[in-house]
């Protein structure tokens, strides 16, 4: 069977699941949708949102692009920003990047063209606010991962600097913006930095708190490292 093909039969096994365990949820998915989160990440394969965060249809209103970058004239992105604070009136947005983002690596590397050239400016330009920290990383890896961590520090600044934000504080609207990092080897989310008012993001270091280990690799969960330490068999 094709690949695609799989996916119309996962579909029909998807629907006989949740109709045996809850048989009005279609019903209520057709009234209407009142998530309380914004998810804007990576259009990456492998960070797959609510697969990850175990959340239902409806639960999260969700952007994705590469690099999880905000565009402030990118009509895509501006207008699910304006729909999700304006009207859903969502109170929580969360800006997840990932450990080993391709984009991210294609800032460092450099060598691409054409769309993706111009789309991946904007994380050119933190590469350039961070050079010094991304410099004093001991190896590649360790350079792309900070500089995974430094760009959800400041696509979150840029986010909070878009009028849709300003406006939503001003008016007293409750709205937190979070900054998280996936990471792809053991599957959980590491909170990185926060901000819930003007005030919060102009005393945001410049800096975001690293997660990444004296080798410049990410620190693995306590499980993750309890896992790898089982012996062969277990
Ligand atoms: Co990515």
């Amino acid at each position: 069977m094709k690949t695609y093909e799989q996916l119309i039969l996962a579909n029909k096994a998807w629907v006989q699941e949740v109709t045996d365990l809850d048989p009005d949820f279609f019903a209520r998915q057709a009234r209407g949708q009142r998530p309380e989160i914004l998810w804007i990440g990576c259009s990456d394969s492998r960070v797959s949102p609510e697969q990850l965060t175990q959340t239902l249809p409806g639960e999260m209103f969700i952007h994705r692009n590469i690099a999880n970058l905000v565009h402030a004239h990118d009509l895509n992105f501006m207008s699910v920003l304006q729909y999700a604070v304006q009207v859903l009136k969502v109170p929580h947005i969360v800006l997840c990047g990932h450990y080993g983002c391709g984009g991210i690596r294609a800032v460092l590397e450099g060598g691409t063209r054409g769309q993706i050239a111009e789309w991946l400016k904007n994380a050119d330009n933190v590469c350039n606010a961070h050079a010094d920290e991304i410099a004093r990383q001991p190896s590649d890896d360790a350079k792309l991962n900070r500089l995974v961590e430094c760009n959800v520090r400041d696509q979150i600044v840029d986010l909070a600097n878009t009028d849709i934000v300003r406006n939503a504080w001003a008016a007293g609207q409750p709205l937190q913006l979070h900054g998280w990092v996936y990471d792809l080897r053991d599957g959980f989310l590491k909170p990185l930095v926060e901000v819930q008012s003007a005030d919060d993001v102009a005393s945001l270091p410049a800096e975001p708190p690293s997660m990444l280990g004296t080798d410049g690799a990410p620190e693995l969960s306590a499980t993750e490292v309890a896992r790898q330490k089982m012996p062969e068999g277990l």
